[in-house]
């Protein structure tokens, strides 16, 4: 295998699209007007030498390397900030040029340790490189004088290291900071020799405020910052480009290896999701895949009291497929199901609802969507015709006003936030929509310009506050609503929007946030040339999620704010893969493609394809799985890579349920929560080891492909196809790519896809079919898919979940950088030295009150349940809210959550439990139960 080449042209390219004609070493050129002299001669194949400038980050001109002649023009001008010219003739090589260089790159070296060949970048080390490129064969300094030779190493982030000796002070990694990830965490401290890098005020990287993302020791030309990987395993030897299987943003990555060992990840610069950038969680947080805990065999017991047994993959597939057999014959076909995960990849999943469907003979088949973006899919397909987000991220550069609703992105979405954070430097505004004062409402250099601090639960009035302001005071884009919208439909959304209850005067008293805050963020929005609306969980997860993404299209829609660049309703997906997982018909109600299993036409072109009748009638979704188990009605399951014991809300009910059930299957790669209540578990593949394709937020489908051969001995894909086959369906791939044929045969949004076709261009945004064969990055251009767009009106029906004196907190919950979901991942590398427990955040207010102080332990209690956890008290909250995260289960934060939902589409309402909180000398009988329950884990017993 080849090492993936990474090339950097020196500065970034201009924005302009003119072309001028100049000429570099005797030879003609034509380059984009605009561009440095440094990247025109890299694109016309002559290498200037270089050192303070990456391609990256704006030319700099400190280092003197890149000095160039120019016909016409006194003095040796750095090429890296002088732009080419029409006409311009350039002499990148002379004797004068060359000794400028080699005095310069003296210089550099009598300050540096000689340990090249010891040194962990050796070969790859762009300080190397230009001595050898400049012809430096001596140094006439000696080491007596005063030089930075003993400077210390900083090794306090677990995953890299900062080595003073080997600065050579180029600022690189200031500006990578600064201008790719938007930390502003270093500073160049002192001047002239004194001059260092300095991660704040005398600290270390760990104790400064840095987030690990990694771009400094990307944009690092030498040793001095270093992945801590490298330094101990050594250079890596071969390449392979991939796909990080962490959050919606589905940033690509150089998987850099060494024999079939991952030593380092490399944000990969042709990804068009993050173009190079990368957050702590992909670039670092590899290293689960290999952990201990991995189960590599296949397990099974009889029942959850008992030690589970290893056995062969034969006899674990032959023992489940029995089991759901005989199931199906005592209590009915319907009597079983299954549960697809939005963490594996679209091949993977497909097979599963065809299994669902195909080999048990049920709609059964559901995804975890479900508990996060699921009304995101209905909401959007209603009023726009597209269950998907509608513009690519690049699309945030053209924004003018952005409005951020239930979302965290510097924390759960890293990699878009840094772009986004780069156009509101640009001069973009913003407004942030959330009861908590999340990291966008103020950072270094970006202050929203509104914060409407919202009581959780009031998204509804809100939007439609917003848009009463849009409406009453002329703003509505008419030309717009006229052409591209059902009339009829906004109509009845205008009268609905200008009743008196939905003023900003009265939906400040019940959502808390000042009418004025409302009238002057409406405004702001109203009168954007171009408005983008970003959302989260905080928008779905509630019951009246589907209520607000119509709401959030309505206003869109009636602004004239969507099919543009620059605009639009964009939902920042959890997962890897949630779009995807949605995207292959794993709801019960839909095929892949959403299209209605209930239609004849649709769903005989499946049947044909498949060789087998389907049910019409649309199966269960997981909550009426779980009701239907605790009514001793389902009976079996197979979950793939979803914890529901941890994820889903109201744990005790979920925990019933699995309990209560005859046989549960869990393909995943750890024992999780919802293994303790399994009777067979399949290990599953890490996302080093798949090869297929995840789909992202902006609905790029990108290529995941294997860096190592499955761990465990098999292919995800393989497992399920092998359950099928036992379950007497004939399910015959020879090979991932031949899933996403059918994929693509039997969904029209996915008809020219292939792996080779995305072999060859990279990646691609659906629909992709002959009407758009390089695919959709923006959505709605013309006309909306749906034809005209409907406005769904949008009353507001308030949760049953109130505050009363018992439970008068409301609780919300979210994530936090450096963890990921349930924390299966996560929870097993490094990332645990940032946050190793859930916390809850208390304001000062309900603190005093409570007499609770930081770090006291907690009970937080609801109507369905209680748990302990240790309180930080924070202003990020506001009075009456308390805030969690869910990535430890041992903390329980499903505990308390209810079992309300979406009325359209059951995705639980995670945001809103009303709650109280008060000191605690103990922990809660529920955590007394948690470690009770681990036994339930059951030993591995070594041999059958
Ligand atoms: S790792 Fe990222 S956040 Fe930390 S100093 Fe480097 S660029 Fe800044
Ligand atoms: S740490 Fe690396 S990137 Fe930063 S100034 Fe030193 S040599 Fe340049
Ligand atoms: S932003 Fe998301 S996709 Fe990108 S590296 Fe981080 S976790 Fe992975
Ligand atoms: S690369 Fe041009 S001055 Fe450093």
């Amino acid at each position: 295998m080849n090492r993936v080449r990474q090339q950097d042209l020196g500065t970034p390219a201009p924005a302009t699209t003119g072309t001028v004609e100049i000429e570099i070493d005797g030879l003609p050129a034509t380059v984009r007007a605009g561009t440095s002299i440094l990247r025109a001669a890299r694109e016309s194949g002559v290498d200037i030498p270089k050192l303070c400038a990456t391609d990256s980050l704006k030319p700099f001109g400190s280092c003197r390397m890149c000095l160039v002649e120019i016909d016409g023009r006194n003095g040796y001008p750095a090429s890296c900030t002088t732009p080419v010219e029409a006409g311009m003739k350039i002499r990148t090589q002379s004797d004068a040029i060359a000794t400028l260089r080699r005095n310069v790159m003296e210089l550099y070296i009598s300050d540096h340790p000689l340990d090249c060949l010891t040194c962990s970048a050796n070969g790859d080390c762009e300080l190397q490189d230009m001595a050898g490129a400049v012809g430096l064969r001596e140094v006439r300094y000696g080491f007596e004088g005063a030089n930075h030779l003993d400077a210390g190493v900083d090794a306090s982030n677990p995953y890299f290291q900062f080595d003073a000796s080997k600065c050579i002070v180029c600022s690189r990694c200031v500006r990578a900071c600064d201008e790719v990830q938007g930390t502003f965490a270093l500073t160049i401290e002192g001047r002239g020799f004194q001059s260092k890098v300095s991660a704040g005020i005398s600290e270390d990287f760990f104790d400064s405020e840095c987030v690990s993302c990694g771009a400094c020791v990307q944009a690092c030309p030498t040793a001095t910052l270093m992945e801590k990987s490298i330094v101990e395993h050594g250079q890596p030897e071969h390449s392979i480009k991939t796909t990080c299987a962490y959050c919606g943003v589905g940033c690509s990555f150089v998987a850099e290896m060494k024999g079939d060992q991952v030593v380092r990840m490399t944000p990969d610069k042709d990804g068009l999701a993050n173009h190079g950038h990368s957050c702590v969680k992909g670039r670092f947080a590899w290293g689960y895949s290999t952990h201990r805990d991995r189960v590599l065999d296949p397990l099974i017991r009889d029942s959850i009291e008992e030690p589970w047994r290893k056995v062969s993959w034969d006899e674990a597939i032959g023992y489940a497929a029995q089991r759901f057999r005989e199931i199906q014959t005592e209590h009915g076909r319907k009597s079983i199901g299954g549960i697809t995960s939005s963490r594996c990849t679209n091949e993977e999943v497909f097979v599963v609802q065809k299994l669902v469907r195909a080999a048990m003979g049920n709609n059964n088949v559901d995804t975890c969507a479900r508990v996060c973006h699921s009304p995101t899919g209905y909401g959007l397909k209603q009023t726009l015709g597209t269950s998907a987000g509608t513009q690519p991220f690049d699309s945030v550069m053209d924004a003018d006003v952005i409005i951020v609703i239930g979302a965290n992105p510097t924390e759960a979405h890293p990699v878009f936030a840094s772009q986004m954070k780069r156009r509101l430097r640009q001069g973009a505004r913003l407004i942030v929509l959330d009861p908590r004062r999340i990291g966008l409402v103020r950072s270094p250099h970006i202050k929203a310009d509104y914060h409407l601090p919202l009581l959780p639960g009031t998204n509804v009035p809100m939007i439609n506050a917003l848009a009463h302001v849009i409406v009453a005071e002329g703003m509505v884009d008419e030309q717009y609503v006229r052409e591209r919208c059902d009339i009829d439909s906004f109509e009845a959304w205008k009268s609905m929007i200008l009743r008196h209850e939905n003023s900003p005067e009265q939906v400040a008293k019940v959502s808390g946030v000042p009418a004025r805050d409302i009238r002057a963020a409406a405004r702001l929005y109203g009168r954007a040339e171009r408005g983008a609306i970003y959302y989260g969980l905080g928008v779905t997860e509630h019951s009246q999620g589907s209520t607000m993404v119509m709401g959030m299209a309505n206003l869109a829609m009636a602004t004239g704010n969507i099919g543009f660049s620059g605009c639009g309703v964009n939902p920042l997906r959890g997962q890897n893969n949630v779009q995807g997982s949605c995207d292959m018909g794993s709801f019960p109600h839909e095929l892949a493609g959403y299209r209605p299993v209930q239609d004849d036409e649709v769903r005989g072109s499946f049947e044909q394809h498949w060789g087998v009748s389907l049910d019409p009638e649309p199966g269960f979704r997981i909550p009426n799985m779980f009701d239907e188990a605790c009514a001793g009605r389902y009976k079996a399951i197979y979950i793939q890579g979803e914890d529901v014991a941890q994820s889903d809300p109201d744990t005790k009910h979920v925990e019933e349920a699995l309990a209560n059930m005859e046989c549960v299957v869990v393909q995943d790669l750890f024992l999780n929560e919802t293994a303790k209540f399994a009777h067979v578990f399949l290990p599953g593949t890490s996302f080093l080891e798949k090869d297929g394709t995840f789909i992202n937020a902006e609905r790029r489908i990108n290529r995941v492909r294997p860096v190592m051969p499955p761990r465990q001995g098999k292919d995800e894909w393989l497992i399920t196809q092998e359950l099928a086959q036992a379950l007497g369906y004939p399910m015959n791939y020879a090979n991932a790519a031949e899933i996403m044929d059918e994929i693509a045969e039997l969904t029209p949004t996915f008809a020219n896809v292939s792996f080779s076709f995305l072999d060859e261009v990279g990646s691609v945004q659906w629909p992709c079919n002959d009407s758009a064969p390089m695919g959709t990055p923006i959505m709605h251009i013309d006309q909306f898919v749906r034809g005209k767009g409907l406005f769904i009106e949008t009353d507001y029906v308030p949760t049953e979940e109130r505050t009363n004196r018992k439970f008068p907190l409301l609780l919300t919950t979210g994530r936090i950088l450096s963890q990921y979901n349930v924390g299966a991942q996560t929870r097993r590398t490094d990332n645990m030295v940032w946050y190793d427990a859930d916390l809850l955040e208390v304001h000062p207010s309900d603190a005093e009150v409570r007499g609770i102080s930081e770090g006291d332990l907690v009970s937080l209690s609801s109507r369905k349940g209680e748990i302990t956890l240790t309180a930080t008290i924070t202003e990020r909250v506001q009075p009456g809210v308390v805030y969690t995260t869910f990535h430890n289960p041992e903390t329980g934060a499903n505990v308390v959550t209810t079992e309300h939902s979406d009325w359209a589409t059951n995705c639980p309402e995670h945001k809103v439990t009303a709650v109280q909180v008060t000191p605690a000398s103990h922990r809660s009988e529920w955590q007394n139960q948690f470690d009770e329950n681990a036994k339930r884990q059951g030993k591995i017993l070594e041999t059958s």
